[in-house]
């Protein structure tokens, strides 16, 4: 049995392949590498260098190799990004995802897993969100998320494609040992660039506004250990290789924290003062994201191992540290 992962060099599908390959699954690999990064696959996975939206290519993958289920992480996902360039968005992911189903179906492959997000739920109006609340979302990445659940839902209806589609709140962390981590170009994320101020490789923190309904003022955001994601899409490629339905799970930790008490929290993991200042909101932002999750911990017998928001940070801190340059260190 074969697995397929697309994206599978980025940041969420490189620690998915790893994962994946240490539970000793047959790992092939797609990626174009425009975000991903050769050097963060894991051995054992079998790559195909290469762009989701080329059919030739896909077809050729799709040949060579028995694959019986697809996890697709293969996207653009910079929110500020998608406000800026959405057409971008849209081509890469939407249509992305359009050709990926065409292929699946063409070849049968009746399977896939895929990367959603709490993006997708916008402008929440009540916290924790369930999977059931409206999605309606305030950016066009998180549109082209929503339009990208809904074309597996159709594919579903229309030739039986079963899907599960895994809403990751704000993911964080890295492998224990360093080994693997987070390497965006440009960095965007809040965890990346306040231990990059810890390190000493940026010089301050712009805190993007503190005039929000929360507690603090500052945005509030659920985070999830990419370790506890990567186990999610095991279970969830196991879920639907047992024959069950098409289905949507929030994976957070049903834990809020705001983006001054991440900086908090960093200076606490760290021990290293980090200069920040407040700046203007950043558009698209929603307030507030909690997940709740109990879905995947019932459904899938999700139990995530790191749901810490000091663990996060410790394990990101950890690659941070060894690899201050990402994987151009490498
Ligand atoms: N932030 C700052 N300064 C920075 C960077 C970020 O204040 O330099 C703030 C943001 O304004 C936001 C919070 O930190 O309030 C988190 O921002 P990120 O860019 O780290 O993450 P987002 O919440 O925008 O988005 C992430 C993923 C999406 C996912 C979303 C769900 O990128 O894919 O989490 O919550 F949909």
């Amino acid at each position: 049995m074969s697995v397929l992962v697309v994206g599978g060099a980025g940041y969420i599908g490189s620690h998915t392949v790893d994962w994946l390959c240490e539970k000793n699954y047959d790992v092939v690999v797609i990626d174009n590498l425009s975000t991903g990064h050769k050097e963060s696959l894991n051995k054992k996975a079998k790559f195909y260098e290469g762009d989701l939206r080329d059919k030739s290519f896909m077809r050729k993958v799709f040949k060579d190799e028995t694959i019986d289920g697809v996890i697709h992480c293969a996207a653009f996902s910079i929110v500020p990004e998608s406000m800026k360039e959405p057409l971008k968005y849209y081509d890469n992911n939407t249509y992305g995802m359009n050709v990926l189903l065409e292929i699946m179906n063409e070849f049968g492959v009746k399977f896939i897993v895929f990367s959603s997000t709490a993006a997708t739920y916008g402008e929440p109006k009540q916290v924790p969100i369930k999977e059931t609340d409206p999605q309606v979302p305030t950016n066009p990445y998180g549109e082209t998320k929503l339009a990208m659940e809904k074309m597996m839902h159709w594919s579903d209806i229309a030739y039986g494609m079963k899907f599960v589609a895994l809403r990751y709140f704000n993911v964080g962390g890295a492998k224990e040992d360093g080994s693997i981590g987070e390497d965006h170009q440009p960095e965007t994320h809040l965890t990346p660039i306040v231990l990059q101020v810890a390190h000493g490789t940026r010089d301050e923190l712009t805190i993007f506004g503190d005039d929000y309904d929360t507690p603090d003022g500052t945005n509030v955001r659920d985070y999830v250990h990419v370790l506890d994601l990567a186990e999610a899409h095991r279970l969830a490629l196991e879920y639907l290789l047992s024959g069950n339905e098409s289905n949507a799970f929030n994976l957070g930790s049903s834990t809020g924290f705001s983006n001054l008490q991440i900086v908090q929290a960093a200076r606490e993991v760290t021990g290293k003062d980090i200069p920040t200042k407040i700046g203007d909101r950043r558009p698209g932002d929603p307030s507030t994201l909690i997940a709740d999750s109990t879905k995947a911990r019932t459904i899938l017998n999700w139990n995530p191992q790191y749901d810490d928001v000091k663990k996060i940070i410790k394990d990101a801190w950890t690659w941070e540290t060894k690899n201050p340059q990402g994987y151009s260190d490498k």
